[in-house]
Parts: C-alpha cells; sequence; structure tokens
C-alpha cells in the first residue's frame, strides 16, 4: 500500500505499522475523583504503564484532586500502592521514581473558588519546574451531578484557558440518564471546552478486538460483503459478567443495567458492525458513519415481548455460592434496578433491513464474555437431505471482545466416513496464538489518545444524545411495567430473555 493512500492517515494504527512513535509531547494529567475506584483499578496503573512504555513525555505531572487531607508524599504512596498490583509492564524502580517527582495533591471540593486557584497555581508550578508547557488534560471521574460545577470553576480559574497551552477534558460516563439531561451536560461542558477539546471516555472503544471489528470489516475482502440483510439473519450482541454489584451498589442502583452498559458500550458495537464504510479512518469520517446509523436505529416493540429485564437472586457461581442483589450491601431492597437487560433493535437502512439486532447484558451470569455474533440465514436451498444435515445449526460469525479474544466462524462439514452427514465445525482465530504484542488496557490507549489530540476513539456529543435516543422509549416502558424478574446467580438471566427470541424460532447462543 503506498503511503499516498488515504489509509497511511488511519489514526487508529500502531506506532510500528505508522513509523512514528505515539509519544505524548510535554503536558501533564489532573484527575478529578481520584480517591475513587475507577482512579486506583484503572487510572493510575494506566499512567504508570504507559510511562513505562516510554509513550509519556519526562516531564509529565499527574495532580490529584481530592477532599482528602493528603500531602504530596501520602498521595504518592496511594498511587504506588495502586499501581504496584496492577501494573500490566514489568516494574521498573527509575521510572517510577520520575514519574514520583511529577505526582502532586491538591485538596479541595468542586465548589471552594480558593482549591481551584490552589489547583491552577499548581500547574503554573508544573509548566515552569517540569516543563509541562500549559498542556493539560482534566479527567473528570465524578458523577455527572458534578461536571457543571467543576467545569465552571475550570473556567473561572482560568484553568480552561488555551492561550498558553491546550486544555481538555476527559469525561467519565454516565453521561447523562436519558436524552434531555445527556443534552443538558454537553450543553454545561461545550459552554466552557469546544467539542474538540472534550473526550468522552468509553472504555470498550480503547478494547484491541473493538478496533479489530473496522479492520475484519473494511480491510478484508471476504468478510464485508456478508455484512447485510442478503446473508444475516439476526445479530446478537452480548456483554456478560460474572460479577454481581460487590462495592458499587451505591453506583449503580438507581442506574441499572441499560444504562451503565447497552446505552454506550452494546451501542457503540452495534454501530461498528452495522456502519458503512467511512470514507478514511479519521475522526470525522468515523463519526460521521456511525452517527448515521445510529440515526436509523430505533428499538422495536412490543417491550413486553422484545426486552427483557432481570434481578439476580442468590446462587452457585462456579464453585461459590453468592448471595443475591437484595442481600448486598447497601442496595434498597425494594429497588427496581435491573441487573439484565436485554432489547431488540432494528436498522433502517437498505443494508440492514428486517434484520433484527438482539441485544443484552447482565451480572452475575454464566461467565464473563463480551461477543458479537452475526447468526446468517439458511442456504435458500439445500441440497442435502434433512437427516445428513440434521446436526447443522445456522453459520455464525463470532467476534469475541472478551476474553479468548479472536474471530470464529461456524460452518457445516463432511463427517468423515462413506455418508455425507454434515456437521458444524469451527474456524477459530485466537489473538493470543496468532500474536505475541500483549493489548494495551483499553484506559491506557485512551489516556494517551487524549494527550495526542486523536479523537477517534470517543463518542461525540452527537453519538451519546442519539444513544439515549434509541434507548428512552425502552428505559420509559421499564419504568412503568413493575418488576424486573428474578433469575438465579451463575444461570444466563431471566427466562423472559429467551421467551424474547424463541417467538421467532431463535434461541440465544451459550458463549
Ligand atoms: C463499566 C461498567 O463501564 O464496564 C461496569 O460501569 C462493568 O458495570 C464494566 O463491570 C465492564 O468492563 P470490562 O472492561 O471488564 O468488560
Amino acid at each position: 500500500m503506498s503511503s499516498e493512500s488515504p489509509l497511511w492517515e488511519n489514526p487508529l494504527r500502531d506506532s510500528a505499522d505508522r513509523r512514528v512513535p505515539r509519544i505524548a509531547g510535554p503536558s501533564g494529567l489532573v484527575i478529578f475523583g481520584v480517591t475513587g475506584d475507577l482512579a486506583r483499578r484503572k487510572l493510575l496503573p494506566a499512567v504508570y504503564d504507559l510511562a513505562n512504555r516510554g509513550l509519556l513525555p519526562a516531564g509529565f505531572s499527574l495532580i490529584g484532586y481530592g477532599r482528602r487531607d493528603w500531602t504530596k508524599e501520602e498521595f504518592e504512596a496511594e498511587v504506588l500502592d495502586a499501581v504496584r498490583d496492577r501494573v500490566r509492564t514489568p516494574w521498573r524502580q527509575a521510572v517510577w521514581e520520575q514519574l514520583a517527582a511529577g505526582i502532586q495533591f491538591v485538596k479541595g471540593d468542586f465548589v471552594t473558588d480558593s482549591a481551584f486557584d490552589d489547583l491552577a497555581a499548581m500547574t503554573r508550578r508544573m509548566d515552569e519546574e517540569r516543563g509541562t508547557g500549559g498542556n493539560w488534560a482534566y479527567y473528570l471521574s465524578v458523577p455527572p451531578q458534578y461536571f457543571s460545577e467543576v467545569c465552571n470553576q475550570l473556567e473561572r480559574s482560568g484553568l480552561a484557558d488555551s492561550t498558553d497551552g491546550w486544555k481538555r477534558v476527559v469525561i467519565e460516563k454516565p453521561f447523562g440518564h436519558d436524552e434531555d439531561s445527556a443534552t443538558e451536560l454537553n450543553r454545561i461542558v461545550n459552554s466552557v471546552f469546544p467539542e474538540s477539546s472534550v473526550f468522552r471516555i468509553d472504555h470498550y472503544l480503547g478494547k484491541e478486538t473493538v478496533q479489530n471489528i473496522l479492520v475484519l470489516r473494511f480491510a478484508n475482502q471476504m468478510f464485508e460483503p456478508l455484512f447485510s440483510s442478503g446473508y444475516i439473519d439476526h445479530v446478537q450482541i452480548t456483554m456478560a459478567e460474572d460479577i454481581g454489584l460487590g462495592g458499587r451498589a451505591g453506583y449503580y442502583d438507581g442506574i441499572g443495567a441499560a444504562r451503565d452498559v447497552m446505552q454506550n458500550h452494546l451501542l457503540q458495537l452495534l454501530a461498528l458492525v452495522a456502519m458503512d464504510e467511512p470514507v478514511t479512518f479519521s475522526p470525522d469520517e468515523l463519526k460521521a458513519e456511525k452517527l448515521k446509523v445510529l440515526k436509523a436505529t430505533r428499538p422495536v416493540g412490543p417491550f413486553a415481548q422484545t426486552t427483557a429485564r432481570g434481578q439476580y437472586t442468590a446462587g452457585w457461581q462456579g464453585s461459590e455460592y453468592v448471595p443475591g442483589l437484595r442481600e448486598e450491601e447497601g442496595f434498597d431492597p425494594a429497588s427496581t434496578t435491573e441487573t439484565y437487560a436485554a432489547a431488540t433493535f432494528e436498522i433502517n437502512s437498505r443494508r440492514w433491513a428486517g434484520v433484527p439486532f438482539h441485544l443484552r447484558t447482565g451480572k452475575r451470569l454464566g461467565r464473563r464474555v463480551t461477543e458479537i455474533a452475526l447468526v446468517f440465514k439458511d442456504a435458500p436451498h439445500q441440497s442435502f437431505s434433512p437427516e445428513q444435515t440434521e446436526a447443522q445449526k445456522s453459520n455464525v460469525l463470532v467476534i469475541r471482545v472478551q476474553p479468548d479474544e479472536g474471530v470464529l466462524l461456524r460452518f457445516g462439514s463432511k463427517v468423515p466416513g462413506s455418508a455425507m452427514d454434515v456437521r458444524d465445525v469451527n474456524m477459530d482465530f485466537s489473538y493470543s496464538e496468532a500474536f505475541t504484542e500483549q493489548s494495551p488496557e483499553a484506559y491506557e490507549r485512551l489516556i494517551l489518545d487524549a494527550l495526542l489530540d486523536e479523537a477517534s476513539l470517543f463518542p461525540t456529543n452527537e453519538e451519546v444524545e442519539e444513544s439515549w435516543r434509541i434507548l428512552d422509549p425502552v428505559l420509559n416502558y421499564w419504568a412503568t411495567a413493575g418488576r424486573p424478574e428474578d433469575y438465579e446467580s451463575g444461570t444466563w438471566g431471566p427466562s423472559g430473555a429467551d421467551r424474547m427470541l424463541s417467538r421467532h424460532g431463535r434461541k440465544w447462543r451459550r458463549p
């Protein structure tokens, strides 16, 4: 492929292919909500791993902002503690020491002017001492009700002022709880930061296998023609988790599975699987195609038959007997918040007319797996007899997002022997067998991209609002539809989910 090809500009390529190292320039990161679970589990280890891979500038600075009464040393010890157990790259003391020299903590809440003034003074100090060049990314890992205060304070204190270096805001979900609230949040954020400086996190887009959907479809000839109603009967997108709410009951109650992951991760997977080929892979062209397909997407009713909702009860998860949702600490037993959600969507386009997209997600299911299964129509004419093909099911193309990342194709094959019997076989590509390279953690990729101003893997304000527009009718229906069904932990969800598909003679895959 020549270097003049538009694909050469593909921002999703890794550094080896682009022959240009993707190293962040002078910059720093401020994390709001640094004492939270996400920061400890994902953000802080990701920063260390980026530093360890040599992708952060030497003077990189990390400022934690929070209400704790921590000194720099105490915060540094907290970061070390969070990082030590979770890093994916080998531990290197010299890298840690260099990173630690740029770690600072500023104590404050989201309303006190003087605290933000202290933060502004700290960033200026880091600019002078560490050479961060006035380039700052503000990571809002805080509940959305604080976005407005934080953005206003960033503006008031001059922290959002991009005259002397770029200023970007990175925002964690949940981004609103319906279309109206998301529109309002976007209005608030965009009143301080232009859209080009806003990076909304959907960590599924940072996953290697999710980016591979584009490669599978558009770098190859053999799959793409099949992605249409001519060949595909229906699509199943599954995000199953084996974990329960654990310590997150407070966050989760009132949000539920559909708002937590269907509005964002699952609808983004749908968009990537169903969109048309972008003219190039520049962020704008990619987003235009994603937005187009989201605009054509609607939930299919009647929702009593096309959706399902559940709450897990106690049961065996592997060899462990786990408590039910209503026994989880901090969860209101009267709550109707769902831990399982399934719904059916249609895409009103020539390519997908008549092909249902069934999406499901749940906690405490049989096992942890995320996959996209394109289930093919049966051959229009079958030359083999019903007896010969009775063991054959529909052909399926499965994009396995996690774990066991890879792609699987199921098709019928002749059973060895003198008879002409057909049985299903799998053709299986596995990342771990095909590549020696280790995939970076999604948060590593996304933090680096935000520092590099590469916006392809971040949903825009319009995509977020569209996704709520798609889901709102289902959420509104559920709000008046009584309690979710129960399902036992370790199973594959409520019986309503099976009924959803069986009315059309279909079945959920058991991944
Ligand atoms: C988050 C959800 O976005 O994704 C969590 O808020 C969920 O509820 C998590 O557990 C799953 O992420 P992953 O990467 O482990 O599939």
